[in-house]
């Protein structure tokens, strides 16, 4: 047996592993942010999942324009930390879950989502940075991530990208999934995360745009309306929450797997990072 204990909602921006990998976390710049994460962390340590299934989007790492899937799930033993030009971060190779994963691809893919099955991959900062702020960097060489991870690849980089009604449905696919996954050897307690977000915009003439309200109103309906956030437009959150503001339907793969009464037990909200505004939320099930 299976179930999905809670879901984590938190940004990726590549920025925050930089200051992670060169020890910049106590710079003035950077300490009320991950100051933001320390409660995250004493939380994590004690529901110790045994598997998240992290929903973040691939940034030209594993895939290119030249081929692009909407939704893709790996399946493999295990994924690399990617290289993004600077070499690949300092951090654990991703150990998968195959039989899981495998379980969740065919439940989806029969549920009549077009699930893309990905045997290799490596996984760059969309899925590594929320492993770094959620578990903590890298004490030793000895050190791994202390669950397994089934990667969910959403494209959110090329026009168009699932609506937000398309990734809560996912999730509730997923949730099914998770819940008739039998473990022979023991009960499994699985997380999902959602990541990315939330408003920016990295180029054009409105590069820097931050929206408060918008991700204030997003947060609060993560909990008291999620499905008004399904039907929030395309064209609502380029213009409300930027270019890249896009990345938040990836929140709602997240939420759409979890019960409608799922409650919240921590939020953060931080501006700036590196020209993004960082959210965070806990939502635990009942
Ligand atoms: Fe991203």
């Amino acid at each position: 047996m299976a179930r999905i204990i809670a879901g984590v909602a938190t940004s990726h921006v590549p920025a925050i592993g930089v200051a992670l990998d060169q020890g910049k976390t106590q710079d003035p710049y950077w300490q009320p942010l991950f100051a933001g994460y320390e409660f995250s962390k004493r939380w994590i340590a004690e529901q110790k999942p045994d598997v998240v299934i992290l929903v973040y989007n691939d940034h030209a790492s594993a895939f290119s324009l030249e081929m692009i899937p909407t939704f893709a799930i790996g399946c493999a033993d295990s994924f690399a930390p990617a290289d993004e030009g600077w070499g690949p971060r300092p951090v654990p190779v991703v150990e998968g879950h195959p039989q899981l994963a495998w379980h969740i691809a065919q439940s989806t893919i029969l549920d009549e989502f077009d699930m893309t099955i990905v045997n290799k991959m490596d996984v760059d900062h969309g899925l590594t940075v929320p492993l770094s702020l959620m578990f903590g960097q890298p004490g030793s060489s000895s050190f791994q991530w202390p669950c397994k991870v089934i990667p969910l690849a959403v494209n959110v980089v090329q026009y168009p990208p699932p609506t937000g009604n398309r990734c809560w449905n996912l999730g509730r696919a997923i949730r099914k999934a998770v819940e008739s996954f039998e473990s022979f050897d023991r009960d499994l307690k699985v997380m999902i995360w959602g990541t990315g977000g939330m408003s920016h915009q990295l180029q054009g003439p409105r590069a820097g745009l931050i929206n408060r309200a918008f991700d204030t109103a997003f947060l609060d309906g993560l909990t008291r309306d999620p499905m008004a956030l399904t039907r929030i437009p395309h064209l609502d959150y380029v213009r409300e929450a930027g270019s890249e503001g896009i990345e938040l339907v990836m929140w709602l793969i997240m939420r759409g797997a979890l019960a409608a009464d799922a409650r919240e037990i921590y939020r953060f909200y931080h501006v700036p990072a590196s020209n993004t505004a960082v959210g965070h939320i806990i939502l635990e099930n009942p």
